[in-house]
């Protein structure tokens, strides 16, 4: 593939590169990151990982994660993108060091944008963090935050079956059901999600926090469900504007914009096997229809 690298405008000499950028996570959940990215950088081109056969990644060991960043930020460079932006929490705890050592792009993650998101939202420095199991016991979000405030007290709390709820709302949201849509979520939500959500969220309720970060990417997805439950005095913060906004930062310092007027292009993969699901579910977190999805199979690692 010929690269489009740093080309410059030889009338003003000013620097851009229209290369795309990199974007993965275990299935749907980066797409929410992408959806910011999208709206913020509208004439960036993307190129979106799903890797949906071996979601999810919450339980998983670190090191095995760690493999899988490995796997896929080479996928990704061989697709010639000019920076990587890991949209999962678990995958950012258990390898985005590993990653910035490796590739010579610049690697960002998800969850020092969501610990300084929370970090400036609080009020009363007592901050609870929902995430995955993986997330939660690599004390990603708890360092983060206590680096940026040490006065913050963290409670957080693993909420696994988020994901699979988010995955699962995102399949029955059609049909008949439609009537109990959470339409700011795109999610179905059944009468025992809720159960399910009171359980994991009443013990940080009563922790009196006053910001709870989303620390997975699929969660926004139940923001409806959550902030329910939570209740008003609880702000929710999540990571993909904030990262949207690093992303624009590291662009604007490297010169590394896409030429103004550039058209932007959009490409899908999963490693899932159903694409025509993956392209009909994406499209709805994407909030725009995805054109076409490509099946990958990667190697075990
Ligand atoms: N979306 C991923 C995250 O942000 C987690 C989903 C999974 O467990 O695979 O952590």
């Amino acid at each position: 593939m010929e690269s489009q690298a740093l080309q410059s405008n030889p009338s003003d000499g000013t620097v851009f590169d229209n290369r795309p950028i990199g974007v993965f996570d275990s299935g749907y959940g980066g797409l929410t990151v992408a959806r910011a990215l999208q709206r913020r950088l509208p004439e960036e081109s993307i190129v979106y990982f799903g890797d949906s056969a071996r979601c999810p990644y919450g339980p998983r060991d670190q090191a095995e994660v760690d493999r899988f960043v490995q796997q896929i930020c080479s996928w990704l460079t061989e697709r010639d993108v000019k920076m990587i932006v890991i949209a999962c929490n678990t995958a950012t705890a258990a390898g985005l060091v590993h990653a910035q050592q490796v590739f010579e792009v610049p690697v960002v993650g998800v969850v020092e944008p969501g610990a300084r998101a929370a970090a400036h939202t609080t009020r009363n420095r007592r901050v609870g963090v929902i995430a995955t199991k993986g997330t939660v016991d690599s004390n990603a979000y708890a360092d983060a935050i206590r680096h940026i405030d040490a006065g913050i007290t963290v409670f957080s709390t693993a909420t696994p079956r988020f994901v699979e709820i988010a995955e699962m709302g995102l399949r029955m949201s059609e049909g008949p059901i439609e009537d109990f849509m959470a339409e700011a979520t795109k999610v179905y939500i059944r009468p025992e999600f809720e159960d399910i959500a009171r359980q994991y969220l009443e013990p940080l309720r009563r922790c009196e926090i006053d910001t709870l970060v989303l620390g997975c990417t699929h969660y926004p997805l139940l923001k409806a469900l959550i902030g329910g439950v939570v209740g008003r005095p609880v702000t929710l913060v999540s990571s993909a504007d904030e990262t949207a906004r690093d992303v624009d930062h590291i662009l604007t310092r490297r010169g590394a914009h896409a030429e103004p007027g550039h058209v932007p292009t959009a490409s899908f993969f999963t490693t899932g096997a159903d694409t025509e699901e993956f392209r009909r579910f994406g499209g709805r977190v994407l909030s725009r229809p995805m054109d076409v999805v490509e099946h990958v199979d990667l190697p075990a690692v």
